[in-house]
């Protein structure tokens, strides 16, 4: 963040340095925490040694996120022994689910706020200096951190537990997001589906679903400030469910209702769960020009034996009846997908099974997991982590190599034709100072997306960021379409440089 877009805020109380891992949801708590400390005076650095806050806001998903989060947390012991008014934090998932466990492994930790509990965080950090904390801190072998965390699934009734994971979200500040012209709108907290393998139902809570006219006017402070994609993100958006004096809102009524914001141009929602996307979902991504024609269905895994195990709620021939509906009822419709290789019991018929389903579904691009055994899951505590890490990464590598394909193939297929492009700002290509040409930044390379999330780049000025341009296609690869600029349309307000997501 350029220290010219912290004027509108109040003068230095610190500076903080936010580190931010895992999906979209953590990405908007991290602008919704770094708003409220942005609000107290805080300024923002990306330079660990001038910061006197560091936070990381962190992901469980899988084994790998939270090891490099401890490592970072291991090295930071000497910094906070040689500094002493350094606040370290630890946001999010894995101090909801990890505690004590923390404050164990690194007790110069000084506070620990799960992801409901973000609001706190600016009167955590006050107290924490105040207390001191710090001076000989990191050689005590007990902690004096601060926790806030949301009740366990099992620690109180539905509505206790529920109640114990607090919203935030209406704070807004266009220089705390990573793009000025797209925002994420959270619709849903939590996740109720339980899969076998997934920590998300005890990291972030009960399903919830926010009212429809607060996302609205969520929606509609977003559009002031000058964002033109929203994306509707929950961990099952498309289970969207909320009752407002009798009348029962879903997710294709929500799409009705911010349609018609003014300045809004495209609207995405992420992610979807194969068994809820409806008819009627589909029929409003079909008929609402402004939601695109993309979806992200996660399906795991192509193997009913595993899905089972996954506990996923769907067979591989529903999940190929929904593909096919998607295809007839919006044969233009993008759908990409998540899969997991080397779940438990995932023997190579049953890995050549998800390989099949890739095949057919041709899905835009997939997201590849190899299985990480998650403490506190069911899958930790029923299956055995039976396949091993050589094979899990053969079978990653093999269905990357496939999907690359597809997505390349599929890519080559816009060569010729014309796209209208959301433009995001500079390619990371250019912020490193090469252009297209290869030498300097005159003429930048430029990077947006399609209406069905198809990066592309071709060369621009600054000012385009967060205009819609057209763009002729003329190569690809299997993630990137390539093309010139044909159309002086929709020019920007602003000229300013923006960072890209
Ligand atoms: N191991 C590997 N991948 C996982 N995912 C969720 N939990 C695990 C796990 N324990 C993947 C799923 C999900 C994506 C966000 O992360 O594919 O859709
Ligand atoms: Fe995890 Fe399954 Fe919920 Fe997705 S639907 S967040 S994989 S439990």
């Amino acid at each position: 963040m350029s220290a010219s877009s912290e004027s509108n805020f109040p003068d230095h109380n610190g500076k903080l340095y936010l580190e931010t891992v895992g999906c979209q949801m953590n990405v908007l708590d991290s602008e919704l925490v770094a708003v409220s400390l942005r609000r107290q005076g805080y300024q923002m650095t990306s330079d660990m040694q001038e910061a006197d806050t560091l936070l990381f806001n962190t992901c469980s998903v899988r084994d790998h996120a939270e090891h490099k989060i401890y490592s970072q947390l291991g090295r930071l012991k000497y910094q906070k022994r040689r500094r002493p008014r350094l606040v370290i934090g630890v946001l999010g998932c894995m101090a909801q689910k990890d505690q004590d466990l923390i404050f164990q492994r690194a007790p110069h930790v000084d506070l620990v706020v799960g992801t409901g509990q973000l609001a706190e965080v600016p009167n955590m950090i006050d107290d924490a200096r105040r207390r001191g904390r710090g001076k000989s801190d990191s050689t005590k072998s007990m902690h004096s951190g601060a926790t806030a965390v949301s009740l366990g699934r099992r620690d109180g009734s539905r509505q206790e537990v529920s109640g114990s994971f607090q919203s935030y979200d209406p704070l807004r500040e266009p220089d705390s997001r990573p793009s000025r012209f797209q925002a994420f709108v959270r619709i849903m907290f939590g996740c109720d589906k339980f899969c076998t393998y997934c920590v998300v139902p005890m990291t972030r809570g009960p399903e919830q679903s926010r009212p429809p006219g607060e996302i609205a006017r969520e929606t509609r402070v977003l559009a002031d400030q000058g964002v033109r994609e929203v994306t509707l993100l929950g961990q099952t958006v498309n289970s969207y469910k909320h009752t407002v004096t009798g009348r029962q809102y879903r997710l294709a009524d929500l799409l009705e209702l911010i349609h018609d914001t003014e300045g809004i141009d495209r609207i995405k929602f992420v992610t979807n769960y194969p068994r809820d996307m409806g008819n009627e979902l589909l029929e409003a991504v079909r008929d609402l020009p402004k939601v695109v024609p993309y979806l992200h269905v996660p399906a795991q895994s192509g193997c009913d034996h595993i899905l089972k195990l996954m506990k996923r709620g769907y067979s591989t021939a529903q999940y190929r009846e929904m593909r096919e509906r998607i295809r007839a009822m919006i044969p233009h419709c993008a759908v990409s997908s998540d899969f997991i290789v080397g779940h438990p019991g995932e023997s190579e018929a049953s890995f050549e099974l998800s390989m099949d389903l890739i095949r057919e579904c041709r899905f835009k691009n997939s997201f590849i997991f190899k299985y990480s055994p998650r403490p506190g899951t069911k899958a930790y505590n029923l299956y055995r982590d039976d396949i091993p890490e050589a094979i899990k990464r053969r079978r990653n590598n093999e269905m990357l190599q496939l999907q690359n394909e597809i997505s390349e193939e599929d890519n080559a297929e816009f060569i010729g034709q014309e796209v209208e492009v959301l433009v995001e700002g500079p390619s990371k290509h250019s912020q490193k100072g090469i252009g297209v040409d290869g030498t300097d930044k005159a003429h930048l390379q430029l990077v947006g997306r399609t209406s069905c999330d198809r990066i592309v780049v071709f060369a621009g000025t600054h000012n385009l960021a967060g205009s819609l341009t057209k763009v002729a296609v003329h190569d690809c690869t299997a993630t990137t379409l390539i093309g010139n600029r044909v159309s002086q349309e929709c020019k920007p307000e602003s000229s300013e440089l923006l960072p890209i997501l």
